[in-house]
């Protein structure tokens, strides 16, 4: 009989090792380890995520989609959101992708990215549990593109700039 405290620690531990061996194995994860277990581990929930990549410092490197593998565990752990499992892939397997975001909350509108083919918010549009269908991560469409999925806003914000949406004082 294992406690819970002891019981989240070994899961954790778990986790992180599977995370690590997903680190070494180019981006695949791995099912975490036949040592002998003293509770019944979540099976891993394995998503996976396809990602528009290129890098302008890297011109011999044409735009390319990348995939990732991640298990959901570590979404349900924070919020199940297209935005965390891009925080996720940055933080544990690619510290090179680039994206925007700054509330978190649908408010900024800085990770506009179209995924599965809309138009969104990385932040609010919710992961779908169902393993079997990949996300498609594209930056925003018909704009030019600084970095992976980071988009050029400077003829957005000349237009924003041409209606005025300020008050005007006499
Ligand atoms: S981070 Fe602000 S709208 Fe998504």
């Amino acid at each position: 009989m294992v406690d819970s405290t002891e019981s989240n620690a070994l899961e954790k531990s778990s986790r992180v090792k599977s995370i690590q061996g997903c680190i070494s194995e180019n981006l695949s994860l791995t099912v975490a380890s036949s040592q002998p277990q003293f509770f019944d581990p979540q099976p891993a929930k394995i998503k996976t995520i396809q990602v528009f990549r290129w890098n302008p410092d890297k011109p011999e490197i044409k735009p390319h989609i990348q995939t990732f593998k991640f298990d959901m565990y570590w979404l349900i752990r924070q919020s199940p959101m297209v935005l965390t499992a891009l925080i996720i892939i940055k933080e544990k397997l690619d510290g090179s992708l680039a994206f925007r975001r700054s509330c978190r909350e649908g408010i900024c509108g800085s990770c506009g990215m179209n995924i599965n083919g809309v138009n969104t918010l990385a932040c609010t549009c919710r992961v779908d549990d169902n393993l079997s269908k990949t996300i498609k991560v594209y930056p925003l469409p018909h704009m030019y593109v600084l970095k992976d999925l980071v988009p050029d806003m400077t003829h957005f914000y000349n237009q924003y700039r041409m209606i005025r949406p300020w008050l005007i004082t006499k």
